[in-house]
């Protein structure tokens, strides 16, 4: 691995911030990078968009044909090896006169994109660690999401958000088959935007207070992204059956444990904002609030600057983003989302035939 051979920044980063100790740093060097970009020359001219299960398996394949470092690396992180909760990847030229401006919205057309070739950077590297969906809640079933800030939705605990701190979640907590890791794209960040992530690793628990979070005493609501009038779009009609799993969840939400996992290798389950302890129970609302508490104290704060690929591993660490303020336009914050399973099989339930890459 080389550092950085040259400078990518746009005159808008002039300062590449240092990268915190919790966060497991892979810098492509320049022969990775050029692997990468015929790896990409040979997979673009073969679809004209990556929303498909055929793209989605084709993706999976050639991820074995990235660069046995990086192969090596996400390998590692996938099965706990590398003790974070969190990776970056740096490298990828953003080619900032051709990604062209920032959408004002998420609701954007998905075929022939000028980014392209972003997303099927994205979806490559993050398919070494697990199988790519998306949520037939949450824009109809699509793998990608834009997430950039819209005015209306500026208070809300939403990617579109940026008045308030978007809160420490585990991404769609919610659900049983819930993405093993979630990867995001920085594709614009001229507001120098912080993301925050905390892997339960990264500190010490007290015995009584981790007893109490292994019980089970929280339940956990769908956040608004899951909602109806949050998926309202011009390219789709909505209909009442695809959320009728989200309302039965709504209506009787499993009683779940914060942490789960043996004593050597804790997972977590948890949402700031949408997270309730059962009966109200003081001692069991300290140690969830003295969870939190924790994560803002060990918090690793990434400002991403185009290129930059964050991977959050959904079992072990949390994530978020402090407030900011967008400049609303053509050059807002940008960034990509996708999301991963391990398991792909056993996400069968919730799928509607064995190729479907769409989970209710
Ligand atoms: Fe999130």
């Amino acid at each position: 691995m080389l550092a950085l051979e040259e400078n990518t920044l746009a005159p808008h980063y002039p300062v590449e911030a240092p990268v915190p100790q919790t966060v497991a740093l892979y810098e492509l060097d320049r022969s990775e990078k050029a692997a990468i970009e015929r790896l990409i020359d040979m997979l673009a001219p073969r679809f004209s968009m990556v929303e498909s299960s055929d793209f989605a398996e084709e993706c999976a394949i050639h991820a074995q044909e990235l660069p046995i470092g990086l192969r090596r690396f996400l390998y590692h992180f996938k099965t706990l090896q590398l003790r974070k909760g969190t990776a970056l990847i740096r490298g990828y030229q953003m080619q900032d006169h051709r990604i062209g401006d920032t959408p004002s919205h998420w609701d954007m057309p998905w075929e022939n994109p000028k980014v392209l070739r972003e997303e099927i950077y994205q979806c490559l590297i993050t398919a070494l660690v697990g199988d790519i969906f998306g949520w037939v809640t949450q824009e109809n079933g699509r793998f990608m999401r834009h997430i950039v800030p819209i005015k209306k939705d500026a208070y809300e605990q939403l990617g579109a958000g940026s008045a308030v701190d978007l809160v420490w979640h585990n991404e769609e907590a919610f659900h049983e088959r819930r993405a093993t890791f979630l990867s995001l794209l920085c594709y614009r960040n001229e507001e120098q935007a912080r993301t925050i992530t905390c892997s339960i690793d990264d500190f010490e628990l007290d015995p009584s207070q981790e007893n109490l979070l292994r019980q089970k005493r929280f339940v956990i609501q769908p956040d608004k992204a899951h909602l109806p009038e949050q998926n309202d779009s011009q390219h789709w009609q909505l209909s009442d059956e695809q959320f009728s799993l989200i309302k039965s969840h709504m209506e009787n939400p499993p009683v779940i444990p914060a942490i789960y996992g043996p004593a050597w290798e804790r997972f977590i389950q948890v949402d700031q904002a949408f997270m309730e302890v059962v009966d109200n129970d003081p001692a069991t609302k300290a140690a969830i609030d003295g969870l939190y508490e924790k994560f803002d104290r060990h918090k690793a704060e990434i400002v991403m600057q185009p290129g930059d690929l964050v991977i959050i591993d959904n079992d072990k660490a949390v994530h978020g983003r402090s407030k900011y303020k967008p400049n609303y336009g053509p050059r807002q914050r940008w960034i990509r989302r996708v999301n991963v399973t391990a398991d792909i099989r056993k996400t069968q339930d919730y799928r509607a035939n064995t190729r479907s890459r769409q989970l209710y």
